[in-house]
């Protein structure tokens, strides 16, 4: 995992993903939370930023404590064994946290969980009260009939338990207003609007107070609630304070909570919203503590117009998913073709369709023409030829690949190089400026079909045998736009962008006006990046 090194001038980002359950395997929605958090976290750092990564499991509940027993056995050996399956999923897809906290750290979250209910409740924020209602286990949350369909709920195919006890409640009540507030001034963003709009809808109809433990006698897995062993923390409640347990919140070593916490982002999908756009501020202001700054909220992810599901065998399975295409792929897939601003629709006959045009033909094939093309014509050195040179095979990009914005660019007579710094660049910023992935992706994939185009233009392969110094002056147009191009993957393919960078002799290291000073390449072929995929029946 990687550490970040200490450091208090630059700018502070950090960053969190929600934290999965543990009772079941990591789905392809988790994969998507977690590599869309990672390349979030890679553009900051690439900007400079001092970037604070967390993600983490949520361990505790009735959920978990029942998955255990179902597999007869013990629970806190369950949740090692299944949390083992996240990190596995991390490590598989390249995601590297900071750190990844799990709620059943006696030493490391529970403090933190511990202090939060303690300073809720010194603000007298906490009562006893009775709870007469319904409980859906899934969710691990209290429903009401209005949640449930002919008494079911939808998500979980089950009717909810019916429970009445003793309860500590929290008085969210009293938060509503200053929370509505808070995120309607913009101090506490909510994105998309969309779902700003939804959280404000729901703190219009009227908020109540929250219970917020169970009795221990049937609920004992989880955190006690200080000074009354009797009660068991509510789940949401004891999960919630992850964001800040993880940063020392609680304990005499906080200076990562002092340096990082208000949290930049909290990445979170459409389901778990309201827990963090209601209840966790409203946590934090009882607990005196400053509010997030955006809860950025993602769709899901179906499949074949239906929400995946094991009785309908469309469940996406992403370790299956990486072992077949590998990790650079699945995440290609999902920062790419998986919009976090609305649901999107995976199948895995369409993944097949993208990893073939877009990757095996398009960035692998591109990468290893030009470099086929360099190492037998120019024994793999191209050299920076003169401008007057360059501006004889132009960049004529053609006018269907570029869309009506930016007609107005003297596209066609201009270099690669121009293009890419005038037009990809700035788009791509604008689309990261609004953490629209997958258009920043997609403006990268767009610059490789316009390199691809620049080929069939020119015919190099032909030309070689006619004017060698134009070839030479293609290819380096070429060269040093696929070199463009791997910068601008650094966030979303890590290791394709360290490959093609080594396949055109630079490192990923370099300033801007290096690349701009670069005057030449020395290219070796490598092995192939995206290997053509049989797709096996079934798949
Ligand atoms: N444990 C809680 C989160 C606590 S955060 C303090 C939880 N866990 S979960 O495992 O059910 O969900 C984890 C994340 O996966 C959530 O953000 C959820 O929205 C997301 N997804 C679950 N199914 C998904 C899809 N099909 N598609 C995309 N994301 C999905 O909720």
């Amino acid at each position: 995992m990687a550490v970040s090194p200490p450091s208090t001038c630059m700018p502070k980002f950090y960053i969190t993903t929600s934290i999965p359950y543990v009772n079941a395997p990591p789905h392809i929605g988790h994969a998507l939370e977690f590599v869309a958090a990672d390349a979030m976290a890679r553009w900051h750092r690439a900007e400079g930023d001092d970037v604070f990564f967390l993600t983490g499991t949520d361990e505790h509940g009735a959920k978990i404590a029942r998955a255990a027993e179902t597999a007869g056995k013990d629970t806190r050996a369950f949740v090692n064994e299944t949390s083992q399956h996240f990190r596995d999923l991390l490590d598989r897809l390249s995601v590297m946290p900071d750190d990844m906290i799990r709620t059943s750290d006696t030493e490391r979250h529970w403090p933190g969980a511990i202090e939060m209910w303690k300073r809720m409740a010194l603000r007298g924020d906490i009562y006893k009260g009775m709870y007469k209602g319904l409980y859906c286990v899934g969710h691990e949350a209290f429903v009401t009939e209005k949640d449930l369909k002919n008494g079911v709920c939808e998500d979980h195919g089950k009717a909810p338990e019916y429970i009445e006890e003793e309860n500590y409640f929290f008085k969210l009540s009293e938060y509503a207003e200053e929370v509505k507030r808070q995120i309607e001034e913009g101090y506490l963003k909510v994105v998309p609007r969309t779902r700003a709009n939804e959280v404000l809808a729901f703190l219009a109809g009227g908020v109540e107070d929250i219970s917020f433990s169970r009795p221990a006698k049937d609920i004992p897995w989880g955190i006690p609630v200080p000074e009354d062993e009797s009660s068991t923390m509510y789940v949401w409640c004891d999960a919630l304070s992850n964001y800040v347990s993880a940063l020392g919140f609680g304990t005499s070593s906080d200076e990562r909570m002092r340096r990082y916490w208000p949290c930049d982002i909290h990445l979170v999908g459409k389901d778990i919203a309201r827990f963090h756009a209601v209840i966790w501020p409203a946590m934090l202001l009882s607990a005196g503590l400053p509010l997030p700054k955006k809860i950025f909220v993602h769709g899901f992810i179906h499949s074949g117009g239906k929400k995946m599901s094991k009785t309908l065998g469309n469940v996406i399975d992403p370790f299956s998913l990486i072992d077949t295409y590998g990790t650079e792929a699945v995440r290609y897939i999902l920062l790419g073709h998986v919009s976090l601003f609305a649901d999107s629709d995976l199948t895995l006959d369409r993944i097949h369709e993208l990893y073939t045009a877009h990757l095996a033909n398009g960035i692998g094939n591109l990468v290893s023409r030009v470099s086929a093309m360099a190492a037998q014509y120019f024994e793999g050195e191209i050299t920076r030829p003169s401008d007057a040179l360059l501006a004889s095979v132009p960049f004529k990009s053609d006018i269907d690949l570029i869309d009506a914005r930016d007609r107005d660019l003297k596209v066609g007579g201009v270099t690669a190089e121009w293009f890419i710094r005038e037009n990809t660049i700035p788009r791509y910023r604008a689309a990261w400026n609004e953490y629209k992935l997958d258009e920043a992706l997609q403006e990268v994939m767009r610059l490789f079909r316009l390199l691809d185009r620049y080929i069939q233009d020119y015919e190099p392969f032909k030309l070689i045998k006619i004017d060698r110094e134009k070839t030479q002056a293609i290819l380096w147009s070429l060269v040093s736009g696929i070199h463009r191009v791997s910068r601008l993957l650094i966030p979303f393919l890590p290791e394709t962008a360290a490959a093609i960078a080594s396949a055109v002799g630079v490192s990923l290291d370099q300033t801007d006006e290096a690349v701009e000073k670069q005057t030449v390449y020395a290219i070796t072929r490598g092995e192939p990046l995206f290997p053509r995929i049989e797709k096996r029946d079934g798949k």
